[in-house]
């Protein structure tokens, strides 16, 4: 195992896409011995401090191994010592034989490993190739690693490279960097990695931050069923979103909630025989004493103009007044966003699905945190623009906090520069102008092909999977492209035990029909009209009484329901059952 070369560079000022960016990434091999500190090799600079850079990622180091690899590939020959903008190309050491921990002997200097390479946009600049390139890169695994010096001291090429401790408990750096593409919703995986104990503080707390949501710890709930609520207020945020303001009958303070969750409301509507149920997301950060919604007015559909308009949407509008008591469940969601952890976050959301962003911006300004937001938001006009103001006001006082409205449809009253942006949709390629170079993560909320054209735009950008969080208003879609679940219906298996699903409520009883995904479908197949939002174990809006029998679940709940109860969207029996419905 053998130091090829030492590369180093200062940063300097390059013209990229019509733009002046500083970078460090153009390395030159150096002549004879470098001193390494621990915060970078002498004559080496940095511009990005989150890429690289720190005591846990002061110097980066590429397998000589994969140059020919890359020649082939790319079909060139031009590659010189330097040209991933490593600092050292080494032999003989690769990310599959390397563990997080590893501590080597370079020269004179003692070195640890840490963790893999995430690479940027500016590593197409340094290698020539189109800005696809570091996805490629990514995807590759061959990503080379970070190293922090334990032992600062002089190194040169043809230094032999000495293993000096192994910590056998570590991931390999191939090993990560597969669970970090591929694996971030498995806990088991996530606490593989964690458990390397030499593990950089970044990467630690991220880590740390998916195994949370990878495995929930059920939060106490703050109230079990119902609780009845008053409405204290209506304010109109735009022509079609108003807000309203709703405290606790009783007096009694409201628990803590995460910003970005939702209430569920059994709604008595006017002329409606029986009550039907709907989430909202508090669209505020949390408040001890009451909680805000912000509600869209559903028209009919564009294309049946003669459908009826929503109905709890405008029940909400017509009919719901200052005095009004509405049946309430306590927040719950999955959808959710910790104001005081540092990464720098991305909410983007499209008309109506503002509110759980608005919340979680709120959230981080109270809380008085520093972290980085960028609110982006695509909505139709000044019309149907809500809380514009309270956005600017916010990024005005706010340093680390940036807006970006777009209109796709201004009227002659929008000015450009002063109530929105720019004219258009938001896409991913509104995201890469906007968006300095970081690593950040990504919330969406919107209508569904707004979340599909961004999700996608931001896989195929080289952003984590796991890093890209969702929520929808309506039923649940699957966003990424080619992943659609193949039909199956009419497949349905031939020996499948025969249960009777009695629909207790309607007075219909039924065979199972192994072709049907959901106790819900089977329900909709007989004609009857169960109520449901997201068809995904989200929202509980279909929560029905499990009056007898066993079911299991086609699709995880993100929470269970309440006991002797069941989420009939995702769920079929194991059993004859009889359901509340
Ligand atoms: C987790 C979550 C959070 C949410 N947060 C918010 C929020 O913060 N703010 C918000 O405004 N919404 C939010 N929603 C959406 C909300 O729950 C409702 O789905 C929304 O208000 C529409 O409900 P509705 O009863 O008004 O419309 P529905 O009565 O459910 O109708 C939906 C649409 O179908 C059309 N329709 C009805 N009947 C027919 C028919 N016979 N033929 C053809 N078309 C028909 C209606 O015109 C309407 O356009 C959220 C949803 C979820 C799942
Ligand atoms: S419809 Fe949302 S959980 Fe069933």
């Amino acid at each position: 195992m053998k130091l090829l070369s030492v590369n180093v560079s200062l940063p300097k000022q390059v013209p990229y896409n019509g733009k002046i960016i500083t970078t460090g990434i153009f390395k030159e091999p150096v002549n004879g011995r470098v001193m390494a500190n621990s915060l970078n090799l002498e004559g080496d600079g940095q511009a990005d401090r989150k890429v690289h850079g720190g005591l846990d990622m002061s110097v980066y180091a590429y397998p000589f191994e994969h140059y020919k690899f890359w020649e082939e590939t790319l079909g060139r020959s031009d590659f010189s010592f330097g040209q991933f903008g490593e600092n050292l190309t080494l032999e003989g050491l690769t990310e599959e034989t390397v563990r997080v921990g590893d501590v080597l002997r370079v020269g004179d200097a003692l070195l640890q490993v840490t963790q893999p390479r995430v690479p940027c946009y500016k590593l197409a600049l340094r290698m020539g190739e189109d800005a696809e390139f570091p996805r490629r890169f990514q995807d590759s695994g061959r990503l080379g690693f970070y190293l922090r010096v334990i032992e600062e001291g002089e190194m040169g090429a043809g230094d032999a490279i000495e293993p000096v401790d192994t910590d056998g408990r570590s991931v390999t750096i191939a090993e990560f960097i597969h669970i970090y593409l591929h694996e971030t919703h498995d806990p088991d995986s996530l606490r593989r990695v964690l458990a390397s104990r030499d593990l950089g503080d970044a990467w630690r707390m991220y880590l740390e931050k998916m195994l949370e949501k990878a495995e929930p710890t059920p939060s106490p709930r703050g109230w079990e069923g119902y609780r009845t609520f008053v409405v204290e207020r209506k304010v109109p945020e735009s022509e079609t979103i108003t807000s309203f303001y709703l405290a606790p009958e009783d007096g009694e303070t409201l628990p803590p909630y995460k910003p970005g969750q939702f209430l569920t409301f059994r709604l008595e509507v006017p002329g409606h025989a029986n009550p039907i149920t709907r989430t909202y997301t508090i669209s505020d950060r949390p408040h001890p004493d009451y909680y805000r919604l912000s509600i869209k007015r559903e028209p009919p559909p564009a294309h049946q103009p003669d459908a009826p308009p929503g109905l709890s949407s405008n029940y909400f509008h017509d009919h719901v007044q200052p005095g009004t008591r509405l049946c309430v469940k306590a927040p719950r969601g999955e959808f959710w966003l910790d104001p005081n952890d540092g990464t720098p976050v991305v909410l983007v959301s499209a008309g109506v699905g503002l509110t759980p962003m608005i919340s979680m911006l709120n959230a981080v300004v109270a809380a008085g945190s520093d972290r980085p937001v960028w609110f982006i938001h695509g909505t139709r006009n000044g019309h149907e623009h809500a809380m514009g103001e309270h956005l600017r006001r916010l990024a005005a006082e706010h340093d680390n906090v940036h807006l970006h409205v777009r209109y796709s449809r201004p009227g002659p009253q929008d000015i450009e520069g002063q109530d929105h942006d720019a004219i258009g949709h938001v896409t991913v390629d509104v995201l890469k102008e906007q968006l300095p170079p970081a690593m950040y993560d990504f919330y969406l909320c919107g209508p569904t092909p707004f979340m599909k054209t961004l999700y996608n735009g931001l896989l195929e950008w080289g952003v984590a999977e796991g890093r890209i969080h969702y929520e929808f208003f309506g039923p649940a879609s699957v966003l990424k492209a080619g992943a659609e679940k193949t039909p199956t219906k009419g497949t349905g298996d031939e020996s499948s035990p025969a249960f009777d699903v009695v629909f207790d409520q309607s007075g219909v009883t039924v065979a199972w029909d192994p072709s049907v995904d959901s106790i819900l479908e089977l329900a909709e197949a007989h004609g009857l009209r169960p109520d449901y939002s997201c068809r995904s174990g989200i929202c509980h809006t279909c929560m029905s009484k499990l009056i007898a029998g066993e079911v299991t679940y086609v699709v995880e709940p993100a929470d269970l329901p309440d006991p002797g109860y069941v989420l009939i969207c995702c769920s079929k029996p194991v059993s004859d059952v009889i359901v509340g419905v």
